[in-house]
């Protein structure tokens, strides 16, 4: 204590007896419950004082969600909780079935797929903001998200939950998530590391990747949210890669994770991941999760303390797991000074709002039909199943209790008001299928299917078309569900279809009326056989409590839409890039599933193949237009170069861009993409404003991995420098030379 400091505590001492003796407790208060001691130095006196038991009880579950604690040492428990989209409702403490509470009601953020399509890691940030709050007034410590897997196939059942094709764009919004999370006292616990990229047999899959595809496509998004969002904790993946389970992968966790990228907070298992006790013990697993009691019939309970015992596992390993798990307990203010955080205001569900408009995509607009004018059209007719959908409750762990969640055919009701005659009919009914009793988490037991006859699926579709006739408008909303085979965890869909026949009501509603436009709710791309036949689609994913309010506004023009697809949409199954080898490439073959396409994903497949997409990645309209002009690439010929450049909303509404730059080699001594991601922004613009666009590059954005030097190379050289309003509308070319070869961070 500085001697000024000193005395005047000295001073307050004679001044107060009764602050002596809290003053002399404090100075006998245990360095670990002391807030005054640096962190590291509490779990230093902790350790200290930690016998063998209790140190093992620390990294595995006591419970569905709850793990560690010791009560001897008034060390609370770590309580963690799904997921990406909010604050998941409670289960008992011990087993999945619902506590069938009323106190957690949530706010339903939109899902990972709407946020990507924003490309707006502001709102990012915002999102992650509105978990940490809401998971702070839960008393949750460690949230279980962002979901950042890289969509390899359309078909993976969770692409919903996760950022889409680009590891650029992944990695921006799981930064902001992150950040956001981890500022409000809660631990964001970035998953699933790694390769998770299918549902199907996710358990025990095995997936060979090569290095480069690995590096440059799949990890990056984990690394920048270690490295750059500061992620305390780190969900190891169901899958295997090279052969060991990703919960225990001693090269993706004790070798990337740890060493190379530095990582100091906890690997925690997915919820049934672990297989083995000296892989989880020696490979780099910090916390088993998803185990029953009794708790410590665990692979890192007894079985693990016995091995210590023994001296099999160095005393060490376990220190540095108790250590990394008390840093989750520390930073999410488990010791003390935790903020109350908050759920449900009105501020959080702004956020959720402006998510769900900023990630609407726009995809075809020909007759100007939208935004609707609701001076022209004073009949409309709302058609489709989900309309009338909930989604928040989602499936598993994607899915929240949600206080609020406004559906598509309320937000129109509510925006319409007295203006229009607004009708419903819900044309088609999705199969619904049911869980069989016992959920094995790692796997998927579906056991039966329920779907409407086929004469009252005829009959809900005669309906809808003859309420498309009378009106004026039709809008329809369709797409997929939560359901299995859908956008579920757990299962893959079989194909890209709609399901229960919604092309074909499309195309039949399209016959009945012109003036029809496609909603579509869903949080993967889905076949268009009708496209031709309609004149506006929009894609809408999941949004969260305020979904169908934010559909309204952009559908009625309140808002122009700005978001950008953050993945491919195919013309035809067949050019997929992930289903090129049979069951080699997907969903495996004797167990493994090989990567073959390796780092050409998504449009990277695309430009390669030289295949027309039916939208392409990056590509999404406004109600505006927006010209691009006076490009320029600043630098000294080292990688820290700036791209600038000019834009301009030359249309006659307000509106926001979202201007991509995309990198392209011109040689290399590798194989390459043509063009990949390397930066982009997202600016608002009223009519006939302009403003100037900086983009910042460094050096990985001109860098390969190589595997023979286990590190990232920019070569010298020229590369193509383009900027554009999807991956395939370059509106600006330029170029930049870098006149060194480096190696780079
Ligand atoms: C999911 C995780 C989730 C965990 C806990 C697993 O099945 O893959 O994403 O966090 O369950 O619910």
């Amino acid at each position: 204590m500085p001697s000024s400091l000193f005395r005047c505590a000295a001073r307050v001492l004679l001044l107060l007896p009764g602050a002596f003796a809290t003053i002399l407790f404090s100075q006998d208060k245990p360095a670990y419950l002391d807030p005054a001691v640096p962190v590291e130095k509490r779990i230093d006196d902790l350790l200290l004082r930690m016998t063998l038991e209790e140190k093992v009880a620390m990294v595995h579950a006591s419970g569905e969600f709850r793990a560690g604690g010791v009560p001897r040492l008034g060390v609370p428990y770590l309580w963690t909780d799904d997921g990406p989209q909010g604050v998941r409702e409670e289960t008992a403490l011990d087993s999945w079935d619902l506590a069938g509470r009323t106190d957690d009601y949530v706010t339903a953020l939109p899902v990972g797929m709407c946020l990507a399509a924003s490309w707006n890691p502001d709102l990012a940030l915002a999102c992650g903001k509105v978990i940490g709050e809401e998971a702070c007034a839960r008393g949750k410590n460690v949230m279980l998200g962002p979901g950042l897997n890289i969509m390899r196939t359309p078909l993976c059942g969770r692409t919903y939950d996760y950022y889409g094709e680009d590891p650029w764009l992944a990695s921006r919004m799981t930064v902001g998530y992150v950040k956001g999370v981890q500022a409000e006292q809660t631990v964001a616990c970035i998953k699933h590391f790694a390769l998770n990229n299918q549902e199907k047999n996710r358990g025990t899959v095995n997936v060979e990747v090569d290095e480069r595809a690995l590096r440059e496509i799949y990890l990056p998004a984990f690394e920048a949210g270690v490295k750059e969002g500061g992620a305390l904790a780190v969900m190891g993946a169901y899958n295997k890669f090279r052969g060991q389970h990703c919960c225990h992968n001693e090269y993706l966790l004790n070798e990337i994770l740890k060493k190379e990228w530095g990582f100091q907070g906890a690997v925690i298992s997915d919820w049934g991941g672990t297989h083995d006790t000296r892989e989880a013990a020696l490979y780099g697993l910090d916390l088993q999760m998803g185990l029953h009691a009794p708790h410590d019939e665990c692979f890192l309970g007894r079985p693990f303390r016995e091995g210590l015992i023994k001296g099999e596992f160095p005393m060490s390993v376990l220190d540095d797991k108790v250590r990394r798990n008390l840093r989750m307990l520390f930073a999410s203010g488990g010791m003390g000074g935790r903020s109350p955080g908050s759920m449900n205001t009105a501020a959080h569900l702004d956020v959720s709002r402006q998510i769900a408009a900023e990630g609407i995509v726009l995809l075809k607009n020909t007759s100007g039909l939208l935004p609707v004018d609701l001076t022209k059209f004073k009949s409309i007719a709302v058609i489709g199943e989900n309309a009338v959908l909930k989604f928040a409750p989602g499936h598993n762990s994607a899915g929240v209790k949600a206080f609020r969640e406004v559906t598509a055919l309320d937000g129109i009701l509510s925006r319409v008001g007295g203006a229009a005659n607004v009708q419903y009919a819900q044309g088609f009914q999705h199969p619904v299928y049911t869980w069989g009793k016992k959920r094995d988490h790692a796997g998927v037991r579906t056991t039966d299917v329920s779907a409407v006859s086929p004469e009252e699926a005829n009959a809900l579709a005669d309906r809808a078309v003859r309420a498309a006739r009378e009106s004026d408008l039709v809008i329809f909303i369709g797409g997929l569900t939560h359901q299995t085979f859908a956008d579920d965890e757990g299962t893959d869909r079989r194909d890209l279809a709609l399901p229960a026949n919604q092309d074909n009501l499309i195309a039949r509603l399209a016959e009945a009326n012109p003036r029809l436009v496609v909603v579509l709710i869903s949080g993967s791309p889905v076949s268009m056989p009708w496209l031709e036949k309609t004149s506006a689609v929009m894609q809408t994913w999941y949004g969260g409590s305020e979904a169908g309010s934010a559909l309204a506004s952009v559908l009625f023009g309140d808002v122009s839409p700005s978001g950008k697809l953050p993945c491919t949409y195919p013309k035809s199954f067949a050019d997929e890039p992930a289903h090129q080898g049979g069951a080699r490439t997907y969903p495996g073959e004797n167990g493994t599933v090989h990567y073959d396409e390796g780092l050409f994903v998504g449009y990277r497949w695309f430009d390669a193949k030289n295949v027309e997409p039916l939208f392409p990645f990056g590509f999404g309209l406004s109600y505006t237009t927006f010209t691009y002009g006076n490009l320029k690439v600043n630098g000294d010929g080292t990688a820290a170069a700036t791209v600038e450049c000019e834009i301009t909303n030359s249309g006659g509404r307000e509106g926001a861009e979202v201007v991509e730059v995309y990198i392209q080699p011109k040689h290399s001594s590798v194989l390459r993409p043509a063009k990949e991601l390397k930066g982009f922004a997202k600016i608002d613009l009223r009519p006939g404003e302009t403003k100037k666009v900086s983009v910042p590059l460094n050096g990985r954005s001109f860098a390969f991995f190589a595997p023979e030097k286990m590190g990232w190379v920019a070569e010298a050289g020229d590369y193509g420098i383009q900027v554009g309003a999807s991956s395939r509308d370059i509106r600006l070319e330029g170029s930049y030379t870098l006149v060194r070869s480096t190696t780079v961070e």
